[in-house]
């Protein structure tokens, strides 16, 4: 897979999600879809129901990335509701071998993200069993926060890793990407971006969707 970009909705209009995916759905290849519980981090967004209802009006595939305690009790449920990509964070499980197995049996590609302060060496149990490593580039919790740029050596050290993997593993990056930022985390090996303010406060998101991809692209280029 080349560049992908996966626009969040977090700070779109949460009352209107089928209207606000369709903005992006004809450039987007994904939709972000953050899930928070006000425990693994400190901000409420929605839940499984409002996902499953949700992937009944739209075909753009979601990224369901969730910011939750417990992922082995919730994390299937999204891929059982037809989520292409469920994301869990690693500080959240004792058992995250066990979550990611859960979730491809469930039908669906396993992500695993790591918080700013979390080191990759938490991944080595698990990376044999995902398909993509998110690398948070803002402490999660809220949209709009600024880009952080001493993540990047993480983000190149995640592609060594995934690219030392037998299976064509991606590396996400989410977190104040947006003009600027995508081609500094482009260069250091992301391949999947995901954007929200920067795509959802644009005049046009569509249009912004298409920059990204070739900021990404001409960034990535050796
Ligand atoms: C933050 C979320 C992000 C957020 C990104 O915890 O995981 O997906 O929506 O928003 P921006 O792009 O505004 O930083
Ligand atoms: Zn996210």
């Amino acid at each position: 897979m080349g560049i992908q970009i996966s626009p969040s909705v977090l700070n779109a209009d949460l009352s209107r999600l089928t209207h606000e995916v369709e903005r992006i759905a004809a450039v987007a290849d994904w939709v972000h879809l953050d899930v928070m519980d006000n425990h693994f981090v400190p901000n409420l967004t929605f839940g499984l129901p409002v996902v499953e209802d949700l992937l009944r009006h739209i075909d753009t595939p979601a990224d369901c990335h969730l910011m939750v305690d417990d992922p082995g009790r919730w994390a299937p449920g999204y891929a059982e509701a037809g989520a292409g990509s469920v994301t869990f964070h690693v500080e959240a499980t004792r058992s995250p071998v066990r979550v990611a197995k859960d979730i491809r049996a469930a039908g669906s590609r396993v992500g695993v993200a790591l918080k700013p302060g979390t080191s990759l060496d938490a991944l080595a149990d698990v990376i044999r069993h995902v398909d993509m490593v998110l690398v948070m580039t803002v402490e999660p919790g809220f949209g709009g926060q600024s880009f952080m740029e001493n993540m990047l050596p993480k983000v190149r050290q995640a592609r060594r890793l995934a690219d030392a993997s037998d299976s064509d593993i991606w590396v996400q990056v989410d977190g104040g990407i947006g003009p600027g930022t995508i081609e500094q985390a482009a260069a250091a090996g992301a391949d999947v971006f995901v954007a929200g303010s920067a795509v959802f406060r644009a005049d046009d998101p569509a249009v912004m969707v298409e920059r990204l991809r070739a900021d990404a692209e001409n960034a990535a280029r050796p």
